[in-house]
């Protein structure tokens, strides 16, 4: 399972030049493996993973409805990469 919290953020000057960092937590997205296709008729579960977005102010229930329209089309340029950005995380890419 791989998280992707959102955060507000705020952006200043500091000693070290313009930084930004984060505040709030806004939301997740959430994505679950699945190897085996087990939920073929679900609209949010297809290509080996659950996608799921949650909003931080109704953490019980996902917005997402259908994963074909509201996720995949962004995560086209990481396809070679089980559809995961693997440079945002540089050890799981090297062991690819
Ligand atoms: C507007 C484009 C866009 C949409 C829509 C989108 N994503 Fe992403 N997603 C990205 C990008 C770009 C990254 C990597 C950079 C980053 O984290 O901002 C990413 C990263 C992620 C990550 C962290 C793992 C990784 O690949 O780095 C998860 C989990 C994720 N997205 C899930 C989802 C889910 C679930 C949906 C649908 C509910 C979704 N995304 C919709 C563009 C998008």
């Amino acid at each position: 399972m791989i998280v992707k919290e959102l955060l507000t953020a705020v952006t200043g000057a500091m000693t070290t030049g313009t930084a930004s960092r984060g505040t709030e937590v806004e939301g997740w997205f959430v994505m679950v493996k699945d190897t085996q296709g087990r939920f073929q008729s679900n609209q949010l579960w297809g290509d080996g993973w659950g996608w799921s977005l949650f909003i931080a102010d109704q953490p019980d229930s996902s917005v997402t409805t259908n994963y074909k329209t509201e996720c995949i089309g962004c995560h086209i340029p990481a396809r070679k990469y089980d559809w995961i950005y693997l440079n945002g995380y540089r050890v799981l890419e090297t062991t690819k």
